[in-house]
């Protein structure tokens, strides 16, 4: 069976779907990879290290696409990739088909078999495939450095011969994947961390990386099925915004990841909170891309209200393309002999995992 890794074309998107290492495993087991040279360059995996790992290198787009099999890709097939795709081919990549509706239809009149690993389910079977938890790990880890740099003070507490500087407080709201990366990273740092989510049963995880959680009796509403969080009612979240008001307000540091699958993300810092911080505090907005958590965070840009910085940064995992890379390699190679056994496709429908993550398939769109 051959797989075709395509050099990614998203503006500022530096991961490949598979790494060397992962080239390697897959060789072993049966698969002939093709990979468009150049792909690896923007995560440092070189063109000569795939060729040593076992990949045919090939020239131009057309030819992944027209020889593979199964396309894996990290972001989602442009139109002029889609027409690239063999009819009957398969393609793997992480996107969100609400978002992503064209592609979908384009995809399915293509007759193309294909998935989206945004949809899997988080199930014990598939966590070594959950691309959502690597890549939010990475987004997690990432963006507390990215707001200690923004930041014009120390994270850890020094004592000095020049005066003894006290520790930055560090506030995560969100203690999902994401936001447990960052209350472990800013308390590496030596930051004083707290947090905040409308789950109860994060408590214990918050408290064992070393953080306060902050809690605000909202009547188990926040806990939705799956153990996700869901929508508060108006009344709540209207508690929840003036209790966040008085939290940020100590804040050095403000990291948000909090998210509701297939919603907006949910309001948790408004302009007024802002204006209550203080001068020099950094807020960092990783929920920008679904709405943002912050009122005034904007895609992609920095604000800067009465001293308050507000960074929106998009795509942060590909901001570590390396490492982001080398797990997504781990998570997608995982799905594919899944969705591979034995040298071809195994449709089973049956299966949770084929059947949850399969949107287009034989002309149809099954997931919209
Ligand atoms: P997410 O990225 O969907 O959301 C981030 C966090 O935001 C969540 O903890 C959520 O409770 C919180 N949140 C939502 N609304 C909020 C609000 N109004 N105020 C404050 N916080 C709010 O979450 P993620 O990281 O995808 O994890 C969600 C669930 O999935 C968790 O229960 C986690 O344990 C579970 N999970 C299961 C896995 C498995 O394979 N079994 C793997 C990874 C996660």
């Amino acid at each position: 069976m051959q797989i075709g890794v395509p050099k990614e074309t998203a503006p500022n998107e530096r991961r490949v779907a598979l790494v060397p290492d992962a080239v390697g495993r897959l060789v072993k087991a049966g698969y002939e990879i093709v990979v468009e040279q150049g792909a690896g360059a923007g995560a440092a995996f070189p063109d000569e290290a795939f060729r040593a790992a076992g990949a045919a290198l090939v020239g131009a787009p057309a030819d992944v696409f027209g020889r593979s099999d199964v396309v894996l890709k990290v972001q989602p097939p442009t139109p002029a990739e889609i027409r690239l795709c063999r009819e009957g081919g398969a393609l793997v990549a992480l996107f969100q088909p609400s978002v992503e509706r064209d592609a979908i239809v384009q995809l399915a009149a293509r007759k193309v078999t294909a998935f989206s690993l945004a949809l899997l389910p988080r199930i014990t079977r598939a966590q070594p495939m959950d691309v959502l938890s690597s890549q939010a790990t990475v987004a997690g880890y990432k963006a507390v450095l990215l707001a200690a740099t923004a930041a014009g003070r120390f994270l850890p507490m020094l004592v000095t011969a020049a005066g003894t500087l006290p520790p930055a407080r560090v506030l995560v709201l969100g203690a999902g994947v994401a936001g447990l990366q960052a209350i472990a990273t800013a308390r590496r740092l030596g930051a004083v961390v707290s947090a905040f989510d409308v789950r109860p049963a994060v408590k214990e995880q918050v408290e064992s990386l070393g953080a306060r959680f902050l809690q605000l009796d909202i009547g188990g509403q926040g806990e939705g099925t799956g153990g996700y969080a869901k929508e508060l009612s108006q009344e709540t979240h209207r508690r929840e915004l003036e209790f966040l008001a008085q939290s940020v307000k100590d804040a050095d540091i403000v990291i948000t990841t909090a998210a509701i699958p297939g919603k907006r993300a949910p309001l948790l810092v408004t302009a007024d909170a802002v204006r209550g911080m203080k001068p020099g505090s950094v807020i960092l907005d990783l929920a920008v891309e679904t709405g943002g958590n912050c009122e005034l965070s904007q895609p992609g840009k920095d604000v800067v209200e009465r001293g308050v910085l507000i960074l929106g940064p998009l795509n942060v995992p590909s901001t570590l393309p390396s490492h982001a890379s080398q797990m997504y390699a781990r998570n997608v190679s995982s799905f594919l002999v899944h969705v591979a056994r034995e040298g071809r496709l195994n449709l089973d429908f049956s299966d949770e995992i084929i059947r949850d993550t399969c949107v287009t398939h034989a002309g149809e769109v099954r997931k919209s």
